[in-house]
């Protein structure tokens, strides 16, 4: 498999297999981690710190030394592998809250579709009180599982559901990154977001490349820029066509 096929598989794919512990939704970090599937992530991705806006963040992506990189897609047995990427936008995001702690320290943090992890790591990292890491992929949960051993942090919980179906908690900050790659999932998480907003004078943090589907929707009319970054060269070689990436407060 390409890279690009699957970065493009990854960014076009809507539809979710269900594992059979999938409708557990709270899973503590290091809890119930399926040995076949650790040994499967860990023979499957390879650990780096390299390459991305957070060289003190390490992750275990998909990299070019790692067999599937190089297979055909078709032979990637589990579903697209999000969380073996670290996206564009969740990069700035996680710099922008390791610069400044103060944004999350003492304070409770959701991470709506976390994918590998880094930004509730880089929230961990930077003194956040309280931690859920959310995304409708169980293998993303057994990935960030994995991620935050290799960061020494202690275990904060994963949410395997999809958040935008539930009752909205209170949280002090969400951060999204990399979230408005689809046009259908962008409107309901603008709704979502708004809600909160209103409902919790929540503050949400968006991290995005300046993707279409984000740059040519209604929630350009509600964004404050708070930080722009300009990607590192793997990075850029990895997404075609980018080079920055920005991170937006949401302002409705
Ligand atoms: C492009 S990746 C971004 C991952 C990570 N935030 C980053 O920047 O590296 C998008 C992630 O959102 C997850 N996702 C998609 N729809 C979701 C939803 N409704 N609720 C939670 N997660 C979702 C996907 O499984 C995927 O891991």
């Amino acid at each position: 498999m390409n890279h690009y096929v699957v970065l493009w598989k990854a960014v076009r794919s809507s539809g979710f297999l269900l594992f059979p512990w999938g409708h557990c939704p709270w899973r503590g970090t290091g809890s119930l981690l399926d040995p076949k599937m650790k040994a499967f992530l860990e023979e499957n991705t390879e650990v780096t710190s390299s390459g991305s806006l957070t060289p003190e963040i390490q992750l275990r992506l998909l990299t070019p030394r790692c067999k599937f990189w190089w297979e055909r897609a078709d032979l990637w047995p589990l579903r697209d592998p999000y969380w073996a990427i670290y996206w564009p936008g969740g990069q700035a995001l996680s710099r922008y809250l390791l610069d400044n702690p103060d944004v999350v320290r003492g304070k409770s943090v959701l991470d709506i579709g976390s994918g590998c992890g880094a930004t509730a790591i880089a929230a961990k990292m930077s003194g956040a009180f309280r931690i859920l890491a959310n995304d409708i992929d169980p293998i993303a949960g057994m990935a960030i599982t994995l991620n935050c051993e290799l960061n020494q942090l202690n275990p904060f919980p994963i949410l395997i559901k999809n958040i935008l179906d539930l009752e909205q908690d209170k949280w002090d900050l969400v951060v999204l990154g990399d979230m408005f790659y689809d046009e259908d999932l962008a409107d309901s998480l603008l709704q979502w977001l708004k809600n909160c907003f209103e409902t919790h004078r929540t503050q949400v943090l968006i991290g995005d490349p300046g993707r279409p589907q984000f740059s040519g929707h209604s929630i350009q009319h509600q964004l404050h820029k708070v930080a722009e970054y300009s990607l590192p060269e793997p990075t850029r070689q990895d997404n075609n066509g980018l080079t920055t990436s920005t991170v937006w407060q949401f302002q409705p």
